[in-house]
């Protein structure tokens, strides 16, 4: 049955694939933003004009306007995509971080409590808070260690992965003390079309072919599951309509790969795409560079849980979906080009101008 969802952080990368999808699939969808550098409207373009997608710009962080919202559009869930997501700039800037990623789910969280705790018993019971997480709160792994599951203790090494953490517990504390029907998923890396350039798989894509150095930090030998955005959104919609209340699923793609492999592939297909010519390959631009600090080892996902119960798997191999995203930025110069604003070539100076 088609639902009215409220969807936080939905311009952004994983929240417009989700938002595209659910639209498309007979939903109708309310899309809070606050469109801070990765949110990116263009990633709606194809739903503009759909009446079953309303647009708003505000803060997670907002009561008054999260209130407005439930009173006016009474959504049968809330996903809260909304987040600082990259790592490296909560190393420069954790303030940030702990507003939107701690503070801002719990204002999002007390305010929808509230609202929801007078509803009617039956719309009561059917909706549901689902807050979409990160394999980063579980730490790092050795090579030897067994994948994170659901039960994996928390041990987050970030000032990134500390905040949707702590925002784990706040959801989790909401469900145990005022019974808001919660649901939570953990999941690994993602990537697809529509990412911001300043996360490994589009930087390195789009400075190869801009002729600039690849910076693969420290010996690039960390390891990360690497799953397609949209496989993720179906996940998320699986455990939002199908997942028992309060539980927490892990999501992963069982595609472990190191960031070496993850470059030298761009550049092999690059090569096969984009050929420079005169006997040159796209690997001659990998440079090494002065290490992330805290830089996690490995990442890696069980997903058995989200399998067994739910029936999920992922749809897109690693081979096909890479070459699909490499492709999709080769195929869309005019968003590369509006995203790498003057916004972008600060971050890509604060970054790596101090990197050996
Ligand atoms: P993103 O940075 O591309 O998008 C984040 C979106 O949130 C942007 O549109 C931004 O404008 C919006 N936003 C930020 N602060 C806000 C606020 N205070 N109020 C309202 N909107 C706000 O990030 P992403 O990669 O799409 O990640 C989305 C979510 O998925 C995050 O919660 C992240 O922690 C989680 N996640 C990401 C990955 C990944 O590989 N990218 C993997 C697992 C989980
Ligand atoms: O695991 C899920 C997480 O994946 C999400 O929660 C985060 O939101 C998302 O950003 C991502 O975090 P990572 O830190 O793993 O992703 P990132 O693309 O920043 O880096 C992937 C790996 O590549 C990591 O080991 C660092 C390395 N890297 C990254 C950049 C940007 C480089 O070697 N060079 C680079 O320039």
């Amino acid at each position: 049955m088609a639902k009215t969802l409220l969807v936080t952080g939905g311009a952004g990368f994983i929240g417009s694939c989700f938002v595209l999808q659910r639209v498309l699939g007979g939903d109708t969808v309310i899309n809070l933003d606050k469109l801070t550098y990765s949110g990116n409207l263009e990633n709606l373009k194809s739903i503009q004009a759909n009446k079953n997608h309303i647009f708003v710009h505000g803060d997670i962080g907002d009561e008054k306007l999260i209130k407005e919202l439930l009173e006016k559009y009474r959504p049968d869930a809330v996903v809260n995509f909304a987040a600082e997501s990259h790592v490296d700039r909560s190393i420069h800037d954790p303030d940030v971080f702990v507003k939107t990623n701690v503070l801002g789910t719990e204002v999002l969280l007390r305010v929808v409590k509230d609202w929801w705790k007078d509803l009617q018993q039956e719309k009561k019971e059917a909706f549901r808070f689902h807050h979409i997480s990160t394999d980063e709160v579980f730490g790092t792994l050795s090579l030897e260690d067994p994948a994170f599951t659901e039960d994996t203790p928390f041990a987050p090494n970030s000032p990134y992965s500390a905040s949707k953490a702590s925002s784990d517990h706040f959801v989790r504390a909401f469900h145990e003390t005022y019974g808001l029907p919660t649901l939570i998923t953990n999941c690994s890396n993602n990537y697809g079309p529509r990412q911001f350039p300043e996360k490994l798989i589009p930087l390195m894509t789009l400075n190869a072919l801009a002729g600039k150095n690849l910076p693969v930090y420290g010996t690039g030998e960390n390891i990360r599951d690497w799953l397609h955005v949209e496989d993720h959104c179906e996940a998320i919609h699986l455990v939002l309509t199908k997942g028992r209340v309060g539980q927490t699923y892990n999501i992963g793609g069982k595609s472990e790969r190191t960031n070496l492999f993850i470059v030298n592939k761009i550049c092999e297909l690059l090569d096969e795409i984009k050929p420079l010519g005169a006997g040159k390959s796209y690997k001659d631009q990998i440079v090494h560079v002065t290490d992330r600090l805290g830089h996690d080892f490995r990442y890696a996902i069980n997903c058995s849980k989200i399998e067994k119960e739910l029936g999920w798997s992922p749809k897109h191999t690693f081979e096909e979906g890479i070459k699909e995203t490499i492709e999709w930025y080769l195929n869309n110069p005019e968003w590369v080009k509006n995203i790498q604003s003057g916004e972008y070539r600060k971050w890509i100076e604060l970054n790596y101008a101090g990197r050996q």
